[in-house]
């Protein structure tokens, strides 16, 4: 289990690659973007300097790192050889559903096929790929660089060696996983984040307090790091979203329903940090993990 391929290389993809080279795997990363991969290229190359320069990665560490990392312009090289693939595109279901239906035919067993999808689960994606007992969600977090947690999510028909060498691939990456053993929309984290996140746009809307005050009552009152709307921010107010959607098209819970609030800032294009603009303004949106 010693190369890895990484399909989309957007916030979450790039830095999958990324933290998978420093942990000593070979990694190949594509995007359908050209522009997108090249910028991920940019990406690591600072990100991997920034570390030397924090002393958290020694120079050579630095150059056997980047000789690791491959940034390829085809799927078909990108998967060469890859004994887990990790899918990180859009979240959106039929551009997933098309990529893996790909990638059934292109990867032979018993080569792992992962989705980081944040509420897709696996048996759907298992139903179009050819090798279903293969197909598993492994959902890292945002920024994938300093978050430990993975979430192994496994349906009926993951055989039991491809649960085994999921965990297994969480320990030689150096993450702490959590196995789902049961698929739900969102998982476990997800589905916490989310009923934080509709109450607070909830109390939002209601004019209750403003986004600040929340943030500030959920980092000083609850003890969270971040507050729920700079969370939302980070992470993509369009992945939120798009995530809620989903669920709500799939399932039509009501609790999953985007918030008018939620909704607005998508169609406004206001996607959060990545953009300099969400529930917050970010004039100088140089974020270190961000891709736009
Ligand atoms: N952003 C987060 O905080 C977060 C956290 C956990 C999981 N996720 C999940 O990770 C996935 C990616 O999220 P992101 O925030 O990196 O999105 P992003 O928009 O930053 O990146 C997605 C990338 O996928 C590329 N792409 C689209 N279709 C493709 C295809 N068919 N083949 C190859 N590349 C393709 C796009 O060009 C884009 O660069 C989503 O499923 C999301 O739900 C996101």
């Amino acid at each position: 289990m010693n190369r890895v391929a990484v399909i989309g290389a957007g916030s979450m993809g790039r830095q999958i690659a990324v933290h998978c080279a420093i942990k000593g795997l070979e990694v190949s990363l594509y995007d359908v973007s050209d522009a997108v991969l090249a910028n991920a290229s940019d990406f690591s190359v600072e990100y991997l300097e920034s570390r030397v320069k924090k002393n958290k990665l020694s120079v050579e560490q630095q150059i056997e790192t980047a000789k690791r990392l491959k940034f390829v312009e085809s799927l078909e090289n990108c998967v060469d050889g890859a004994s887990v693939v990790i899918e990180a595109i859009i979240e959106k279901f039929e551009p997933k559903a098309a990529l893996f239906e790909r990638l059934g035919r292109l990867c032979p067993a018993p080569t792992i096929l992962a989705s980081n999808s944040s509420n897709i689960v696996g048996s759907r994606l298992a139903k179009v790929t050819a090798g279903p007992e293969r197909v598993i969600n492994l959902h890292f977090f945002n920024p994938v660089l300093a978050m430990d947690l993975v979430e192994v999510v496994v349906h009926p028909e993951v055989s039991p060696e491809v649960e085994s060498a999921a965990l297994e691939f969480c320990k030689v990456i150096d993450r702490t996983s959590v196995l789902v053993r049961k698929e739900i929309p969102g998982f476990v984290v997800n589905r916490i984040f989310r009923a934080l996140t509709r109450e607070a746009m909830s109390l939002l809307e209601g004019g209750y307090a403003s986004a600040e005050d929340i943030d500030l009552a959920v980092t000083r009152g609850l003890g969270h790091p971040m507050g729920p709307f700079y969370l939302m921010d980070v992470a993509g107010v369009d992945v939120t979203y798009l995530a809620r959607l989903d669920e709500f098209q799939e399932t039509g819970n009501e609790a999953a329903k985007p918030n008018e609030i939620l909704e607005r800032l998508y169609r406004e294009g206001r996607w959060g940090k990545k953009v300099g603009r969400g529930f917050y303004d970010y004039p100088d949106s140089g974020d270190s993990v961000g891709n736009k």
